[in-house]
């Protein structure tokens, strides 16, 4: 199997621990395992008595009991560990997929939503978020990109890097056009529980039916990156069972002391998650103010739910602009063109306390600058 480069990891790694300001982070941020044990009275002194022998391949059982309580009808068996989510999106596609499938995948998308596929031979169709549409998806877009090879529908909702939360009728909508299809629906639901407005929440796709997977992990909306812990949760056995035979090639199980501290997290995960909202909606409070008096340099749609969101440069090219400001203000953004967009895009990240501080160097830059430098 061959694999592409995947451009956006190797754009972080490029820049992630020696810039002063990520702009343009995905996850939250994040705490120490000091202020994770220090949610429950007695955790730090059973964090130190964790067996570091293998661990249940699955997933610890109390740790898949919490995560299926996060969903309204699934059981712990329905939940299957693995270090990260990105560990999930490959053995899912190596269990669900062979050479000559067609997969459809919400574009722009994380790459390894599509490229896992490509790598195995499939036939891959881009469901495009329409930016007139404030990102939306069109579900008579999705009927047209059909084929008879058709096996997979992927989405990701909330979605990086715009932050659109599919409205609930659509939502239903396209796990009835997946059931009648006889397809699988892979959710990459990372997001989820970051809604600015509760209102908004989706149901989980796995509580539709053994149809969907529902694709969760600690990092995102909790801000757990480095505890690597993601989990799937379905309900087609056929499907499970596939993808956890698979794992015994890849990590096997998980690090103990991760489940340990991933479990603690998910019984606070509430807290964990109001928390990064609230640094969000401050965020999001400093860019609105921002993009108003930068109207002419940039464009943007607020988002819904999530820690980015997907503005768009109006002079200039966003390659250049995003290489001259890290090396000049020391602040990151991430150009559109890592997701293969070519419109100027660029990603901005919400879920950072330093957001304030980025924004004034990025308005320093600006105001220096000979190109961007204009009466507003
Ligand atoms: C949509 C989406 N899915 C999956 C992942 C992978 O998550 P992790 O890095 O925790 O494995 C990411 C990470 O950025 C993501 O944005």
């Amino acid at each position: 199997m061959q694999l592409s480069p995947f451009k956006l990891e190797r754009f972080f790694a490029k820049y992630e621990f020696n810039t002063e300001f990520l702009l343009c982070s995905s996850d939250c941020e994040s705490v120490s395992i000091a202020d994770l044990l220090a949610m429950e009275e007695g955790a730090a002194g059973k964090f130190q008595n964790v067996w570091l022998g293998y661990t249940e391949s699955l997933g610890s059982p109390t740790l898949r009991k919490e995560i299926s309580g996060m969903y309204s009808t699934t059981q712990p068996e329905d939940v299957l560990v693995f270090t990260g989510a990105n560990e999930a999106i490959y053995l899912f596609m190596m269990a669900a997929l062979k050479e000559n499938d067609h997969i459809i995948v919400h574009a722009p998308h994380y790459q390894a939503l599509s490229e896992v596929a490509k790598g195995i031979g499939c036939m891959v169709s881009p469901w495009r978020a329409r930016e007139e549409n404030a990102w939306g998806l069109d579900m008579d877009e999705l009927r047209h990109l059909m084929r008879p090879s058709t096996k997979a529908i992927i989405v990701n909702l909330p979605h990086n890097p715009t932050g659109y939360l599919m409205p609930r009728s659509d939502f239903d909508d396209l796990n009835k056009f997946v059931q009648e299809n006889g397809l699988l629906l892979f959710s990459d639901e990372v997001y989820r529980e970051s809604e600015y407005d509760l209102a908004d929440r989706l149901p989980a796709a796995v509580d539709y039916g053994p149809h969907a997977v529902s694709l969760g992990v600690t990092s995102k909306t909790y801000g757990l990156a480095g505890l690597r812990i993601g989990w799937i949760a379905t309900k087609n056995r056929d499907l499970y069972s596939k993808i956890s035979s698979l794992k015994d090639y890849t990590t096997i199980c998980n690090s103990a002391p991760s489940e340990f501290l991933a479990e603690l997290a998910m019984r606070n995960r509430t807290k964990l998650a109001e928390r990064n909202l609230q640094i969000i909606k401050n965020n999001l409070t400093v860019m609105d103010e921002f993009f108003a008096r930068n109207s002419s340099l940039f464009t943007w749609h607020r988002p819904k739910a999530g820690s980015m969101g997907f503005p768009k440069l109006l002079t200039g090219d966003i390659e250049t602009f995003c290489d001259d400001l890290v090396k000049k203000a020391g602040v990151l953004l991430l150009p559109g063109s890592m997701y293969d967009e070519t419109n100027n895009h660029f990603r901005l990240g919400l879920g950072r306390k330093n957001l304030p501080q980025a924004v004034e160097r990025l308005e320093d830059y600006l105001s220096t600058s000979s190109i961007y430098n204009r009466k507003k």
